[in-house]
């Protein structure tokens, strides 16, 4: 489909951005940044090619805990005056600059503060290698605006390059054309030709390395670990070619994978043409690599058709998850897509019926985080009663028509924002099409606008955990463990059974459970995690020591939420939680830690 005949969908606007995109909007940006490890601080400048929509005379931009040093209007070199609005709890403050109007360019020179949210400074010890420091960014949600001033909001897309200095020993990596080597004098230049929105710049430096797995894909990983990652990804072309297969061209040149310390904060994120990645998804047995599935599928939902505010976060994730379990089908069988969405209607049951039992406006897909930070707002919600959602439709329609529909979507709707009034415009008009029985039958208003599941809906059935929950029963009438069949049970079936433990789970059968399958000892992220919480629980001591390593090393937030969750419910948890937080909050990423230092308490 040609530029013309896209449609293109008006700005809504953003409550968690204080950027006037009507009166002026950013489209291009070339920065000019040093990386400096000894102060922790990013410092440069940026010239921001700007377009006037109306006679304002005046953009806005969004910083928080930023330095702005000066700013300039085209090649006028005297500064110019701008404004900054009193601090916002989360939000930061508005950059307000005066435009003559004929400005086509302001340049910014501006440097980070020690506190930036959205950066990792790490010390060598926290790495792989225990030699060098390591840099990486998280942008998303509203974090962009604490390492470069932006119009930080979904819907507002921009070209940019950068120029970027570090120590000459480390490579740095972004959200664009890549290095696949490190450069003498430790400077190099990056290139994104398509229009992404702030929360998917990203930067990463440390000793990394580069291993190619496919034609368009290669890992980025500490030399420590680039091996272990190498094996581990080795189908991610093929993943790549699956979702091609499914919706249309990939549009982003190369997907590269970066491999980061354990300390980042989430799972993966989408940061276009170079994934962000946690090492607690390489188990040497490629069973937690839907994560990158996922990652990937952000590459059509998410980064080609962009939520257009937070609100709209459910048409990132919910459509990804169903992507990315569409994929995994594609390369590994119905048996295996089906345990996933088990699995992820576990997750789902588990936010309605428990962390989110008393706020159920939080289940309407369509949020409303007007005055919450985002960060904290976005919950199982937006991925799994997204994807139920998507796959309630597809079984309605059967699965052809809505590839077509959504091959299309994607395609008409690219490098725009996509905001839920307006996707259920598109759904009446390209899908429901005056069906009146489909439209009833596809209930979408329910489905966004109300709580919880509309009635009536079938969930998904894993037939390979039939045969684990005959396992389970056995064991609950007192099979010993070692008489167990467990044989060829991937993760998702050991994930199956932890999870189907709880109700009679004791002290001595613990015991019993952790001789046979050395659950403490599991290498596994996702079966430690569900293990530890058991552990917690039952005041399962032998765990101790390794509650407090997974603690201490591992960042990643979904894990450690239920964690010190299952630690607060103890009757001394209190004490214990805030002991062995305090231990672990030097490692954890500013999102993790505004998680914790409220949850847990500093
Ligand atoms: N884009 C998200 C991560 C994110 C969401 C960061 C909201 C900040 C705010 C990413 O695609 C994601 O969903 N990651 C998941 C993994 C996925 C397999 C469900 C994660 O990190 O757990
Ligand atoms: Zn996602």
């Amino acid at each position: 489909m040609t530029q013309e005949s896209s449609a293109t969908v008006a700005l809504s606007q953003d409550p968690h951005s204080f950027a006037r995109p009507q009166q002026a909007i950013i489209k291009h940006v070339d920065w000019d940044l040093v990386v400096d490890f000894d102060k922790k601080q990013i410092s440069g400048n940026g010239i921001y090619r700007i377009e006037q929509t109306n006679h304002s005379l005046e953009i806005v931009l969004d910083i928080r805990d930023l330095t702005i040093h000066s700013v300039k209007l085209d090649d006028d070199p005297s500064e110019q005056e701008f404004t900054l609005s009193a601090p916002v709890k989360y939000l930061g403050q508005a950059l307000r600059i005066p435009l003559q109007k004929k400005t086509r360019t302001v340049t910014i020179a501006f440097e980070t503060k020690p506190q930036a949210a959205a950066l990792q400074w790490l010390t060598p010890e926290q790495t792989a290698g225990k030699h060098h420091p390591f840099l990486f960014t998280q942008s998303q949600a509203i974090l962009a605006r604490t390492w470069l001033p932006c119009q930080d909001s979904p819907g507002v897309r921009f070209t940019y390059t950068a120029k970027v200095k570090v120590p000459a020993h480390l490579l740095p990596l972004m959200s664009a054309d890549n290095p696949q080597e490190k450069s003498a004098q430790g400077e190099y230049f990056f290139k994104m030709d398509q229009p992404i929105p702030s929360y998917l710049l990203s930067l990463a430096v440390g000793n990394l390395e580069f291993r190619p797995v496919g034609k368009r894909c290669g890992v980025y990983a500490e030399p420590e670990t680039i091996q272990d990652a190498t094996y581990e990804f080795a189908d991610t072309e093929k993943m790549l070619e699956a979702a091609e297969a499914l919706y249309g061209p990939y549009l982003w040149g190369r997907y590269d994978l970066l491999v980061l310390p354990p300390s980042f904060p989430f799972g993966g994120m989408e940061n276009p043409k170079l994934t962000f990645a946690t090492p607690t998804i390489i188990t040497k047995d490629r069973s937690l690599t839907s994560l990158i599935a996922h990652e990937l599928a952000h590459s059509w939902s998410g980064n080609l058709v962009t939520n257009a505010t937070w609100n709209d976060f459910w048409l990132n994730e919910g459509f990804t998850v169903y992507f990315e379990r569409r994929i995994m089908e594609a390369l590994y069988g119905h048996d295996y897509s089906e345990m996933l969405h088990t699995l992820g209607y576990q997750d789902l049951q588990h936010a309605l019926t428990d962390d989110l039992a008393s706020t159920p406006k939080d289940t309407c897909l369509k949020l409303d985080l007007q005055g919450s930070d985002p960060d904290e707002g976005l919950t199982e919600i937006a991925y799994e009663k997204g994807n139920y959602f998507l796959r309630h439709i597809e079984k309605l329609v059967g699965q052809e028509r809505f590839d077509q529909f959504v091959k299309a979507y994607f395609n008409t709707y690219k490098f725009q924002s996509m905001d839920t009034t307006r996707f259920l415009e598109i759904l009446e008009k390209e899908l429901i099409n005056g069906d009146a029985a489909l439209r009833e039958q596809i209930n979408a208003n329910a489905w966004v606008y109300e709580p919880g599941i509309p009635a009536g809906i079938e969930p998904p059935h894993a037939r390979k955990f039939d045969q684990v929950k005959e396992q389970l029963q056995k064991w609950e009438a007192g099979t010993p463990p070692s008489e167990l069949e467990t044989n060829h049970w991937s993760t998702h079936e050991w994930l199956y059974f932890l999870r189907g433990l709880s109700k009679s789970l004791t002290l001595a059968k613990m015991e019993e459970l952790d001789q046979a399958f050395t659950f403490t000892q599991s290498g596994n992220s996702e079966i430690v995690a569900v293990w530890l919480q058991h552990a917690i629980t039952h005041n399962y001591t032998p765990a101790n020591a390794r509650l407090e390593e997974f603690l201490t090393h591992v960042g990643r937030r979904k894990f450690l939420v239920p964690l010190y969750k299952a630690l607060l419910a103890q009757p001394d948890g209190k004490q214990r939680a805030k002991a062995l937080y305090k231990k672990a909050r030097p490692n954890y990423h500013a999102v993790a830690t505004s998680t914790f230092d409220e949850m847990v308490g500093v």
